[in-house]
């Protein structure tokens, strides 16, 4: 790939981002009158680390990645966002987005005023590298995968990203919100020879966080330079912070709920399969199911109507016929089951 900073819009280049007097001064105990905070109200008066250093040494020893790799956001949203506005030129540049897949990719390029490429997945889903390549044009700055995918719940082969990354010279951002779900280990080590690779995570899917707002970017240090310059400056609140250090420290409730979202997927699954009107349930590597029905409006209706709410996904490029559900509690699961089979054929 060509260097990251030439691939940089030159406008973020050349940014000269906020800066606040703490920046330049690191020890404790200081008389902090910089800010024009309250003096009272301790801890909330005071604007919260804006690197968020102790939360990013925390997931380097979970994740083990390094400090200057790690991007935090609110959100994984915020980074695709962020990511965008740092490399693509508004109505000039070209972002391509797998098909179908996560919608945010598409309005987060929209609101930047970036063009898109859909790129199809094959029928099963899987990725064809080369058809992606071949949609590479002159302004494609950048790439979204998404593995394993929403909607479609299977994971992308890792030879097809491999071989994007090593043919396309510009930057490929692989989300992985769901890879706690699926046992592998994702790409993150193929950062070492792939410079261009960013990788998106959430703790909103497998760590029960989707409430407090924190996804990460792991990319390249030349690249989280740039997302941090052009951050909010207090992006990450204080709440959010202490909240998700406190739930990293204990990851034997993730593992906990990963195994019990696990093994409710493979009772849903039989379940879903005594059921004439369902047509196909795709294999899952993540914590939802896609499955195509007879009726999908009027299921997604039926369910609605009686307060149980699945994603009617239908319209999306290979989905025809199809809900997205996401994996409950067993309560959740039999509610969902029990009105399923009721549903009139
Ligand atoms: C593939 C994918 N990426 C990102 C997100 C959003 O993540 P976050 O809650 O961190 O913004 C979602 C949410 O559904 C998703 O499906």
């Amino acid at each position: 790939m060509s260097d990251i900073k030439g691939l940089i819009r030159k406008n973020i280049r050349d940014l000269i981002p906020y800066s606040s007097a703490r920046d330049e001064y690191s020890g404790d105990g200081a008389v902090l009158l910089d800010a024009n905070e309250s003096p009272y109200n301790e801890p909330f008066n005071r604007y919260p680390d804006p690197v968020q250093m102790a939360l990013k040494e925390k997931i380097s020893d979970i994740i083990s990645t390094t400090v200057e790799r790690i991007f935090l956001g609110n959100g994984s949203d915020e980074a695709i966002d962020l990511l965008i506005r740092i490399f693509c030129e508004p109505a000039a540049d070209r972002i391509i987005i797998i098909d179908p897949s996560y919608g945010m990719y598409k309005v987060c390029a929209d609101i930047n005023n970036v063009a898109v490429d859909f790129v199809s997945l094959n029928k099963d889903f899987s990725l064809d590298a080369e058809r992606l390549l071949a949609a590479v044009r002159e302004e494609t700055k950048m790439v979204f995968l998404c593995s394993p995918n929403n909607p479609s719940a299977n994971l992308l082969g890792k030879a097809e990203i491999t071989r994007i990354l090593s043919e396309f010279k510009g930057m490929v951002v692989l989300d992985e919100a769901y890879i706690d779900f699926c046992g592998s280990e994702g790409l993150l080590p193929a950062q070492g020879e792939h410079r261009n690779l960013v990788i998106l995570r959430t703790l909103s899917k497998a760590w029960g966080l989707a409430g407090i707002r924190l996804g990460m970017a792991l990319a390249d240090p030349e690249v989280i330079k740039y997302m941090n310059r052009v951050k909010y400056p207090y992006n990450v609140n204080y709440l959010t912070q202490m909240k998700a250090l406190e739930m990293l420290g204990s990851a034997g409730s993730r593992e906990k709920w990963v195994k019990e979202i696990l093994a409710e997927r493979t009772k849903l699954r039989g379940r879903l399969e005594e059921i004439g009107y369902i047509l196909k349930i795709f294999p899952s590597d993540a914590n939802f199911l896609l499955v195509r029905v007879e009726d999908p409006d009027g299921i997604y209706t039926f369910l609605n109507e009686r307060s149980v709410i699945v994603r009617n996904r239908s319209g999306l490029t290979h989905c025809e016929g199809c809900i997205r559900i996401t994996v409950g509690t067993p309560d959740e699961n039999k509610r969902l089951i029990e009105l399923m089979k009721s549903y009139p054929q």
